[in-house]
């Protein structure tokens, strides 16, 4: 397949230690499963229709699972944009499975992480996996323990080839330290948007390492984002609270990466238009506020 010149949405990111470059402003695929993450998508067609648009858009950073579906976003990915481009990089993680009932189980062991990966592989149609985050800790926020054992697995498998990058998704800066011993971490991907701040001296300490930082929940996920502060100031700049949400994102650190979820092809057109938005300081300064003086929890209402 060739590869027009396109442009980067948002200015583009290298990933530290590699030649991977993508642009910052990413798709995440999640929402592209059945309600809930769980079975096929409500309309199958505008969901390949979502990821084909994204990619001739410019979109060249796309995050699943195959813990989304199970295995549907994967498949749907595949049926929509393989063989894929030769710049697109698909990010997946492994440490959970899904209940009959749609539960969300750690699978941390040896063999759930290698077979892990191989759905990935099987399901995305790829011989080796771009970037795989190792997800642990709670649904939302990181736990304390040692990421030694799982990581090592997958360090393994990179080893093998199956693998070409690791990540780590909803850690400590503790788990950060001790994975990044085990081998080089080009990415961490938390809970973090405007009104989710707990991160904020995490982000700073990995652009310090030039280590992205990609915000899960940008625009907080299950429960969007909802605050008259940010309603307001979208107004003023004839833009959506979402397009403003991203933008503050954008502009906050360099190496904040963004993977906004949606199944809607109104939604993501909205979405990639957030690269032109320019905040000036002052309303940085306002949007700042909207988190920094409540800690609100993810989605909270002002
Ligand atoms: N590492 C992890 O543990 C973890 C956890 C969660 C998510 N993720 C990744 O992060 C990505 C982003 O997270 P997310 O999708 O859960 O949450 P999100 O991007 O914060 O928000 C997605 C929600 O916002 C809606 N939305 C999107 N654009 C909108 C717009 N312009 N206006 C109004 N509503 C809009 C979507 O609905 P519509 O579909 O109707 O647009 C969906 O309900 C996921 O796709 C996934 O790849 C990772």
């Amino acid at each position: 397949m060739t590869n027009a010149k396109r442009t980067t949405l948002g200015g583009s990111f290298t990933f530290p230690g590699t030649g991977t470059a993508v642009n910052r402003m990413g798709y995440g695929a999640m929402q592209l499963a059945g309600p809930h993450v769980w079975g096929p998508p409500r309309d199958q067609a505008q969901a390949i229709a979502v990821l084909r648009e994204a990619v001739a858009a410019g979109v060249n950073h796309i995050d699943t699972s195959d813990f989304y579906g199970p295995h549907v976003t994967n498949q749907i990915i595949k049926e929509a944009l393989h063989p894929y481009r030769d710049d697109l990089v698909i990010v997946t993680k492994v440490g959970f499975r899904r209940g009959e009932d749609g539960s969300w189980i750690p699978a941390l062991s040896d063999r759930e992480l290698i077979e892990g990966v191989h759905d990935n592989l099987r399901n995305l149609g790829l011989d080796v996996l771009d970037v795989v985050n190792l997800r642990v800790g709670g649904v939302a926020a990181p736990e304390d323990g040692s990421i030694e054992a799982p990581l090592s697995i997958l360090a393994e498998l990179k080893a093998q080839g199956k693998i070409r990058e690791l990540g780590l998704s909803n850690v400590t800066a503790a788990q950060i330290a001790e994975g990044q011993k085990i081998a080089p971490i080009v990415g961490v991907q938390n809970c973090y948007n405007l009104a989710h701040r707990e991160d904020e001296d995490l982000i700073g300490t990995l652009a310090a390492e030039n280590i992205a930082y990609v915000p899960f929940f940008p625009l907080g996920g299950f429960t969007p984002l909802q605050s008259s502060e940010l309603e307001s100031i979208a107004t003023s700049l004839q833009a959506t609270p979402m397009q403003v949400a991203l933008a503050w994102l954008l502009q906050h650190s360099p190496n904040i990466l963004l993977i906004p979820g949606t199944s809607s092809l109104v939604h993501l057109r909205e979405n990639l238009q957030a690269r032109d938005i320019k905040l000036s300081a002052e309303i940085v300064e306002q949007l700042d506020s909207i988190g920094a003086v409540t800690k609100s929890p993810v989605g909270a209402t002002h």
